[in-house]
């Protein structure tokens, strides 16, 4: 699974041009593949409108509100999202968790997303100062408690906070060995529906096979490297010669 965060970056021309370049590039792409791209929540249904019939791109929002309706001025809720034909959101970014967001929250924006049919990507992650001080796995077990009374199908994203937009990422066996812990704590939970494990944080067309290629990665949570066509489509093609 290839995802693409774009952020707050985009407009409508961008949106369109981005959809019709990606979707000219990826007609071949492996049924195995899936290709997620996330634009910001105003542009979700001209992203919608831009695709092509049988497109192979699905639609995917950057966050939910944890309200299913009512008195929430501002928010976008779970079932506004698949109505705008989204079938994935991300919950927990880092970049929203600095502004605020709490376990109760995520695990409203959780509950809200099942029961619109939206599949979360599950964004967890620790920063430098944790990782340091050998507080990883503690900081990825705490993150992840939250997701103990989540029974449908999940994505999680190992996103080291220090490695998103800082063009540097973990060694290959740092990642394998957090994805080891993140899929050994779901199993724990007991939970045996689809579970899919992405990496993020400073993904790019080179080193992306390398982290693909790990046993324990399902595919790539991508910010910045994702907003150019070509190099999505270059993330996408490694994806599809990625022998698993
Ligand atoms: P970058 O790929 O720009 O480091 O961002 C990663 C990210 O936060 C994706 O959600």
């Amino acid at each position: 699974m290839i995802v693409a965060n774009w952020k707050l970056h985009g407009d409508r021309a961008s949106v369109r041009a981005w959809v019709h370049a990606v979707e000219q590039a990826q007609w071949n792409l492996p049924e195995r593949v899936t290709a997620v791209f996330c634009p910001p929540a105003p542009y979700l249904a001209v992203a919608e409108a831009a695709r092509a019939p049988n497109t192979r791109l699905v639609l995917g929002a950057q966050a939910c509100s944890d309200q299913w309706e009512g008195a929430c001025t501002g928010e976008i809720s779970a079932r506004q999202i698949r109505d705008l034909g989204a079938c994935y959101v991300l919950i927990g970014h880092s970049e929203r968790r600095r502004r605020g967001e709490t376990d109760a929250m995520r695990a409203g924006q959780l509950a809200a997303a099942s029961r619109a049919g939206l599949t979360p990507i599950f964004c967890i992650g620790e920063t430098a100062d944790e990782r340091k001080t050998g507080k990883t796995d503690a900081v990825l077990t705490a993150q992840m408690q939250v997701l103990h009374e989540y029974h449908a199908e999940l994505v999680v994203a190992y996103e080291p906070v220090w490695a998103i937009g800082s063009g540097l990422t973990p060694a290959a066996e740092e990642i394998a060995a957090a994805h080891r812990t993140i899929r050994g704590l779901r199993q724990k939970s007991g939970r045996d529906s689809a579970f899919s494990v992405l990496y993020g944080g400073s993904v790019n067309p080179t080193n992306i096979h390398e982290i693909l290629a790990l046993a324990e990665v399902d595919g790539a949570l991508i910010g910045s490297a994702s907003l150019a066509p070509e190099s999505f489509v270059a993330m996408l093609s490694a994806a599809a010669a990625c022998g698993r």
